[in-house]
């Protein structure tokens, strides 16, 4: 299997961490990694707060019922309405956004971290303790909060494949060595 294929397969939720802070060389790489993602029509409409201080972190865990794990650096992932599209297709900042996110988290495995992704949007109350706890302005809107550190936890790689996902062609079609089996 090549490389970026075991890569893939080796990244998971890590949700628990020890209290060895991240170097700074690898969290220069993270967001090297997050800005490295593709956006649409190369935008980049994205704004990311590193949160170390001990004391921001609790506050920002605390308010996120589905992600009160204890990390020593949280990357915030927001979107920034200032350079996304305007009007109808402004909703691309989601994809883009998350595209970084997932650069991330394939980023850590490879660093030899463990993160998780804490969805933030489009929960409003979430949201808005996000924005609170950084001080945001109105224009960034917080996607997703990701918390990273050295593992404690560990598991196994896989993928989750499953048939009944794939249509060839269009929906519910089949591979055509399965729709014309040779005689
Ligand atoms: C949009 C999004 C939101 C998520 N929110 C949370 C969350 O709030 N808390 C959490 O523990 N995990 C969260 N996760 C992680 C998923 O639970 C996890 O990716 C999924 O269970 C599959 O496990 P794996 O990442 O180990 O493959 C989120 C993942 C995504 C993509």
């Amino acid at each position: 299997m090549s490389g970026i294929m075991e890569h893939i397969l080796a990244r998971r939720s890590i949700r628990r961490f020890t209290d060895e802070p991240v170097a700074a060389s690898d969290i220069r790489r993270l967001l090297e990694a997050a800005m490295a993602a593709p956006t649409a029509t190369n935008r980049r409409p994205w704004a990311f707060i590193v949160v170390t201080a001990p004391d921001q972190l609790a506050r920002l865990r605390n308010g996120l019922p589905l992600g009160r794990y204890r990390a020593p650096l949280a990357l915030v992932v927001c979107g920034n309405m200032r350079r996304a599209w305007p009007g109808p297709v402004q909703d691309f900042w989601i994809q883009d956004c998350s595209a970084a996110t997932q650069n991330i988290l394939l980023a850590a495995t490879g660093l030899g971290l463990g993160a998780v992704w804490i969805g933030v949007h489009p929960i409003a109350p979430l949201r808005w303790h996000v924005a609170k706890t950084l001080e945001l302005p109105k224009w960034l809107r917080p996607l997703a909060v990701v918390h990273i550190g050295h593992p404690a936890e560990s598991k196994s790689p896989r993928t989750q494949y499953e048939e009944a996902a794939v249509h060839w062609q269009l929906f519910g079609g089949m591979p055509a060595d399965l729709a014309n089996p040779v005689e």
